[in-house]
């Protein structure tokens, strides 16, 4: 098929990239000139494992392409998927400015039929919103449909999530349409969910409010376990075997960041009270979650008594593992917290420094691995689970600090060995 797929972020570009590695010929367009540029050169604008080079590959095969001319894309493609930023206003809600022009400019550009799918994370009612639009500005009279085909992709792993989705969900109200997106999503050989377009933007609200969910009620869980001396990791997984419950997001620590879970649930609380409902569980996950970067902090202090000049140790700053993203991360609400507490900061991330030195210049130390993090540390702090973190060298990691405390944000290490070891250590929840 002739894919144009309009904007080249994150879910713009993995669609686009995948898409094209499934054999059709895709078009990524963004308004960004030096984005455009930066890509025609094999230059990957993010990291994400496996991205770079399926870019590589599919532009030098001829299958993908990237223009900032919307209009010779448009022409060019039957399919049209809308992948533009929906960014948070400052009530929360989405902003759909972006999604309106381009609705806009595909109605002003549209030779034939097209079809027209929103792939952003978009409010209930959006693709009405774009239907009327196109309906507005397609003086021609042009026959077209549009579509829902919300995106399920996780940062990290997001190429192996297109390529094995545990369901596509696609929201149409033709035959047309639906045939269009059935065909191609054929290849991958996934479940896929026909739907009304309504139903489609729900699903995916309610699978991010529904995951976050998961995630503070076992935070919850966590912190009345370190009440009581019961522990996390034993509770999420007697619970987890439950097929009902499964043992996926079960994962108690600093709690959820980046810039899906928080910005999505901010919006999905809006769109309900919008629409005369008062979403209160999802305020109440929010109000847990930002909680959490504090039972941390307590943690810290717990164990070091005064916190003003000493030294701690961050260890992750990236929002999670295998990514770059540093959006909503819980390191950044963490350092902000100790900063004002008069401590000294050092850090490392695999790959989250070089944003994070734009926002943190001056105010924190960044460190070129763990073990000088750790040299005269009198506390170490994990905050990502980076997988180079969980085979560190404790012996000499002690030997450096000028304190063996280490506390786990992420309850990566076993209590019992890092005792044994000689650390002062607390997870979170953990026995
Ligand atoms: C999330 C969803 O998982 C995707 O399905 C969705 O497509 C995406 O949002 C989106 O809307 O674009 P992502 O934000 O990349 O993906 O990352 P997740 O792996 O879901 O993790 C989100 C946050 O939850 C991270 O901060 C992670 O550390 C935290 N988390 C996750 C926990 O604290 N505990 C867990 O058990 C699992």
């Amino acid at each position: 098929m002739n894919i144009c797929v309009v904007g080249s972020g994150y879910v713009g570009l993995v669609s686009g990239a995948c898409f094209a590695h499934l054999g059709n010929r895709v078009i990524c367009v963004d308004n960004d000139e030096s984005k455009i540029k930066t890509l025609k050169k094999g230059a990957i604008p993010i990291y994400e494992p496996g991205l770079a080079e399926l870019v590589k590959r599919n532009y030098k095969e001829l299958r993908l392409s990237f223009t900032s001319n919307l209009k010779q894309a448009v022409k060019s493609s039957e399919v049209i998927f809308i992948c533009v930023g929906t960014p948070p206003r400052d009530n929360g809600e989405a902003d759909l400015s972006f999604i309106e022009h381009v609705a806009r400019d595909i109605a002003l550009y549209m030779p034939s039929y097209r079809l027209i799918i929103e792939k952003s994370t978009v409010p209930v009612n959006t693709g009405e919103w774009i239907e009327h639009t196109v309906k507005l500005f397609n003086k021609r009279n042009i026959k077209f449909d549009v579509a829902s085909n919300p995106e399920f992709l996780r940062e990290g792993s997001a190429i192996e999530d297109f390529m094995h989705p545990d369901r596509v969900v696609i929201g149409v109200k033709s035959k047309k349409a639906s045939d269009i997106l059935t065909e191609l999503y054929k290849p991958l050989d996934a479940p896929i969910v026909i739907t009304d377009i309504k139903s489609a933007e729900l699903i995916k609200h309610a699978s991010n409010s529904f995951l976050a969910t998961k995630i503070s009620f076992i935070n919850s869980i966590a912190n009345i376990c370190d009440k009581v001396g019961a522990d996390i990791s034993e509770v999420a997984k007697g619970m987890g075997l439950d097929k009902r419950i499964g043992e996926k997001f079960l994962n108690a620590g600093i709690g959820f960041g980046g810039f899906c879970f928080p910005k999505d649930l901010a919006a999905f609380v809006m769109i309900s009270e919008k629409v005369g409902y008062n979403f209160g569980i999802l305020k109440e996950v929010q109000k847990v979650n930002d909680g959490q970067r504090t039972v941390l902090v307590k943690k810290i202090e717990g164990l070091l008594w005064n916190l003003p000049k000493k030294t701690i140790g961050i260890l992750g700053l990236s929002f999670k593992p295998d990514t770059d993203d540093i959006r909503y991360a819980p390191a950044l609400d963490i350092i902000s917290e100790l900063l004002k507490e008069g401590v000294n900061i050092k850090a490392y991330d695999p790959q989250g420094m070089p944003k994070v030195k734009r926002v943190l210049k001056n105010e924190i130390k960044f460190c070129k691995d763990a073990y000088s993090v750790a040299e005269k540390s009198d506390c170490l702090v994990i905050v990502t689970e980076w997988n180079e973190f969980k085979e560190l060298d404790f012996k000499k990691i002690k030997k450096l600090m000028h304190q063996p405390v280490i506390v786990d944000g992420r309850n990566i290490y076993d209590p019992a060995e890092m005792k044994r070891l000689g650390f002062r250590y607390v997870g979170i929840g953990r026995r």
